[in-house]
């Protein structure tokens, strides 16, 4: 059975005075459990439509989505789901420990292993020692982690993250990171939206590119990386000399490149492969995408 499954979705947002937005349009996409998802797109593609459809949130103007196998808006989609919305807001007079035993309760736990898993997510994501204190006196990056918390809490199969890392400084960042890698390593799926390419290059397996509510590409990172390979830089420490040489090599050129050193009797101490990034690689369908 497949995570997600999302089958010509659109959603058309009529605004005042009859003006019309299509947020979403005609998108389809399938992901695996298992699989580690970025959508990734800048501001106002249509990323938080999509996954507020996914959420049962906002209805659909055509096609339709599922979430293990259920579709979505289902009271048992969202028992397979830990979401995180973009701007999360709690009730703030509650303290994040109170918080996390009343969402764990929605999804029916039951003491003591709720206060058990309680404790470990409140202690992972560094909320233990303000795990009394009210959710007013929190400063945004805390909520944003809280936020996390109370998607870890029921141990759901599905992550559908709004943004998970913004509003975060670097240790935050890469505390998230760290927990999406560690939900993959336990079989989950997580689907998660950003406009920063690098949240997208070190944790997924594929990226999924939306602009103006068009997906325009879904891709495996790790393709784009490797097969994004335009030269490489080839540092060579010839016999008798002092400092080591650079040499650039197109992709077609390095084993020859390589071969004459060696020939020589030099010795290649550095090839280093220079490669398109998931940030050019970005850039070069926004582009082509406005050149339209
Ligand atoms: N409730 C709404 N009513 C009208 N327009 C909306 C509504 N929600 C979103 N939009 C519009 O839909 C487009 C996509 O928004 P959104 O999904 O929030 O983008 P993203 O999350 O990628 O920044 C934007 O043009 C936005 O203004
Ligand atoms: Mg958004």
């Amino acid at each position: 059975m497949n995570a997600i499954e999302i089958s010509r979705i659109c959603k058309t947002f009529k605004g005042k005075r009859g003006a019309r937005v299509e947020a979403v349009k005609d998108l389809s996409l399938v992901i695996k459990q298992g699989e580690i998802f970025g959508f990734l797109g800048p501001n106002g593609a249509g990323k938080s439509t999509t996954i507020k459809l996914l959420m049962g949130l906002v209805r659909p103007t055509g096609g339709s989505a599922s979430i293990m196998g259920h579709d979505v808006g289902s009271h048992l989609s969202r028992k397979h789901v830990g979401y995180l919305p973009e701007n999360p807001a709690f009730y703030d007079y509650l303290s994040a420990e109170e918080y996390l035993i009343f969402i764990g309760k929605t999804f029916g736990m039951k003491e003591p292993a709720l206060k058990e898993k309680a404790e470990k997510v409140l202690r992972l994501l560094d909320l233990w020692e303000a795990r009394k204190r009210r959710m007013r006196e929190y400063s945004k990056g805390m909520v944003q982690r809280l936020g996390l918390a109370q998607v870890l809490i029921h141990d759901p199969d599905v992550y559908i993250l709004d943004e998970p890392m913004s509003g975060l400084d670097p240790i935050g960042r890469a505390l998230v990171k760290g927990i999406i890698l560690d939900l993959k390593s336990q079989g989950k799926c997580v689907f998660f939206s950003t406009h920063i390419t690098s949240d997208v290059e070190t944790v997924c397996d594929r990226v999924g590119i939306v602009l103006k509510g068009v997906l325009q590409s879904v891709e495996r990172v790790e393709s784009i990386m490797t097969e994004g390979i335009t030269g490489y830089h080839v540092r060579i420490k010839d016999k008798g000399a002092d400092e080591d040489r650079e040499e650039y090599a197109a992709k077609d050129e390095i084993s020859e490149v390589v071969g004459r050193a060696q020939a020589a009797g030099s010795e290649i101490t550095l090839i280093e492969p220079k490669r398109k990034n998931l940030e050019e690689f970005f850039l070069d369908i926004v582009k082509r995408k406005d050149a339209r």
